[in-house]
């Protein structure tokens, strides 16, 4: 019987092999005939030893009729997505800010279904599509189908894995002529076949899968570079993309072009290309928003691009002074807007590429939101030039050395006064209903907000508003209530809605998880003598940040502005809302250094110091109380023993935390 078993399990691997073979390399060393025999005499033998049929089979891809129902699965790590830029050069301009001495890997864009696999010890648990990234459906019997896809691997690994799921287009064009052309394109179909509910049925389409990204919990077979990631995933008999490169980021260009040269000979579809940073450790350091890494991009051939002829140039001047021209053009379509104005970015850009009026353009949706000119291609008569003074206050424009563009450096010009008014009232900021662009233009107009503390007395208008031609009762009242609701934003809006230089939402969120929750406390902190010290302590804070925020604090116009607006009932505070956890931190600073099992990016670890009361910060120094030790520590464990700084840890920190720390990750 023992023999049996085991002569199944070589049988299983036999086929895993010769599976991989043919579907992943492409190479097959047996006959079609020869492989359907091996899978027979398994199937045989699993009929008639039920009991030693493993879970991960290779004769269960072919699926089941049972209809199943999708569970919810809640992803271990969220699924992020990518933000998109749309020409080589917005893609060069995103690599040159992380460093073109970095090492970039460069893939195509595969145009199907995201999945996430997850193995635990080497075999195949749970497939799961991407959802809304935090949460997706549990589509593993669906999975299970996809040729290729290794059910058990050869190392007893736990790791989730990243892929897209496709279809070649000539499997798409037969299986579609199958079904009388009733399928609009590949992925369409790809992504609709997971979400069958027979899995019998999945199994009967050409589903196949590249994996790009893997996420490995195993100490042993950690990983420090993306090309480290991919011969892991290969290794272990992943299907993987032959062409992914990795290159300097001064090759960045030529690899690209390389790319588009090749894209319409591809067996199968993609829609651009992804561009990553190799190094894990500052992938780590520059972190992610809430949807999208900052250290890929995708660079997506589909540039949403028309022609439009360039009717006039304007140029406006923005809250910070900076000059932007803009192109008005004959009003065109474009993903789904009618466009007329176009961004030229500034002067550099436009003798670049040689813009004026009366131009025939290429304008492109960059990275989404705003339009731009991307190429001329029937020349104007004259290129245009920036006018010397500021079009609203006349003031000469300046130019520093380190910028490209030009300022208006009056502080009262009226055109920046009003940027800095519809800045304040915007979505993204304090969120005042009915106080548009219009509105804000009218009022200032007429004097009724000349500044910020100005949008709180402006009840004293009402009845002048009320007469005013477009704004009724209701409209008012509207903007009043607008007004009113405002007040009871935190500190966490309010200081950015500001617009000092520098203080945006990411910089508030930093100083108010370090414990300056209330203007007063930053006031404070910027006027004590060891200010920089203290503020250069705090993790995600540099330089130039920290300067910027002393100078802003200890500006009397600066201190005045806040006063009123605190006299006027604006709120200067935070109110944290885990005012019920426990504070086990309470009174300690921590640092941290090396990685982690348990936290990953690391700073996870750190947000939970600050979230169970603690501080955190970035480098150790006599103030720190904790240093929180991972794998491959730096020289931070040195600075630590010299100043007798408590060490912990991993293991020790986790046993310190609440039994359910994970739900706070
Ligand atoms: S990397 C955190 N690489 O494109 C980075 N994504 O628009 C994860 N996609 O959700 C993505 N091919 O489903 C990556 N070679 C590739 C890809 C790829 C296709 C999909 C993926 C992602 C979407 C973003």
């Amino acid at each position: 019987m023992k023999d049996i078993k085991k002569y199944m399990q070589e049988l299983e691997e036999k086929i895993r092999y010769h599976q991989y073979l043919y579907y992943v390399k492409n190479t097959p060393e047996i006959s079609d005939f020869e492989f359907d025999k091996l899978f027979s005499e398994l199937i045989e033998l699993e009929k008639r030893y039920p009991e030693y049929a493993s879970i991960n089979s290779p004769t269960k891809v072919v699926g089941s009729d049972l209809s199943n129902e999708f569970e919810k699965f809640t992803h271990k790590i969220p699924v992020l997505s990518l933000e998109n830029t749309y020409s080589t050069p917005e893609t060069l301009e995103w690599a040159k800010k992380i460093g073109l001495n970095q090492k970039f890997s460069v893939e195509w864009k595969i145009d199907g279904a995201s999945l996430v696999l997850y193995y635990e010890k080497g075999d195949l648990i749970k497939g799961v599509s991407r959802g809304t990234g935090g949460v997706g459906d549990d589509i593993t019997e669906n999975v299970r189908t996809i040729r290729g896809l290794p059910l058990v691997l050869s190392k007893k690994i736990t790791l989730s894995v990243r892929g897209e799921v496709y279809m070649t287009f000539a499997d798409f064009e037969e299986f579609n002529s199958e079904y009388g052309g009733r399928f609009a394109n590949p992925r369409n179909l790809a992504s609709g076949s997971l979400k069958q509910k027979q899995s019998s049925q999945v199994a009967r389409r050409p589903l196949r899968l590249f994996c790009y990204d893997a996420y490995v919990e195993d100490k042993e077979f950690q990983v420090n570079t993306y090309e480290e990631i991919i011969n892991l995933l290969k290794e272990l008999r992943f299907p993987v993309s032959e062409d992914i490169e990795f290159v300097n980021g001064k090759n960045l260009e030529n690899t690209i072009e390389k790319f588009r040269n090749k894209k319409d000979h591809l067996s199968f579809p993609t829609d651009g290309l992804v561009i990553k940073l190799n190094d894990l450790k500052l992938r780590e350091e520059l972190g992610a928003t809430s949807h999208s890494p900052r250290w890929a991009r995708a660079l997506k051939f589909e540039a949403l691009m028309k022609e439009s002829k360039i009717i006039d140039i304007q140029v406006t001047t923005g809250r910070t002074g900076k000059v932007t021209p803009r192109a008005e053009i004959e009003p065109i379509q474009l993903a789904g807007t009618i466009v007329r104005y176009a961004t030229l970015h500034n002067q550099d850009y436009i003798n670049e590429l040689g813009i004026g009026i009366g131009a025939i353009v290429k304008v492109a949706k960059r990275g989404e939101i705003i339009p731009a000119v991307e190429e001329v291609i029937s020349p104007p008569q004259m290129i245009y030039k920036i006018p010397e003074n500021c079009i609203s206050c006349g003031t000469k424009l300046v130019r520093q050395e380190e910028f490209v563009d030009y300022f208006c450096p009056n502080e009262n010009c009226p055109a920046r006064i009003l940027a800095r008014l519809i800045f304040f009232c915007q979505k993204k900021q304090m969120d005042i209903e009915g106080l548009g662009e219009k509105q804000i233009q009218t009022f200032y107009n007429l004097g009724y907000i000349k500044n910020i503390p100005d949008i709180y007395k402006l009840y004293q208008h009402k009845e002048e508003i009320q007469k005013l031609e477009g704004f009724g009762e209701k409209s008012v009242q509207i903007i009043l209530n607008g007004i009113e609701k405002s007040k009871s934003k935190s500190l966490k809006t309010l200081l950015p809605s500001l617009g000092f230089p520098e203080i945006g939402h990411k910089v508030t969120e930093i100083l108010i998880d370090n414990g300056y929750d209330s203007i007063e406390k930053i006031i404070e902190l910027v006027q004590s003598p060891n200010a920089k010290e203290l503020l250069l302590s705090i993790y995600g804070l540099g330089e130039k940040t920290v300067s910027s925020i002393i100078q802003t604090f200890k500006e009397e116009k600066n201190l005045n502005l806040i006063q009123e607006l605190q006299e006027l009932g604006l709120n200067f505070t935070y109110q944290t809302s885990n005012v019920n956890l426990p504070k086990i931190f309470e009174g300690e600073t921590w640092c941290v250094t090396g990685s982690f099992v348990n936290f990953q990016p690391r700073d996870k670890a750190m947000d939970l110091v600050v979230l169970f009361g603690g501080k955190k910060v970035s480098s150790v120094s006599k103030n720190t109380t904790h240093l929180l030790l991972g794998e491959g520590a730096g020289s931070k464990l040195e600075k630590a023993k010299q100043l007798g700084v408590i060490i912990v840890n991993e293991q020790e920190f986790v046993s310190r935390l609440p039994e359910n720390f994970k739900e706070y990750l």
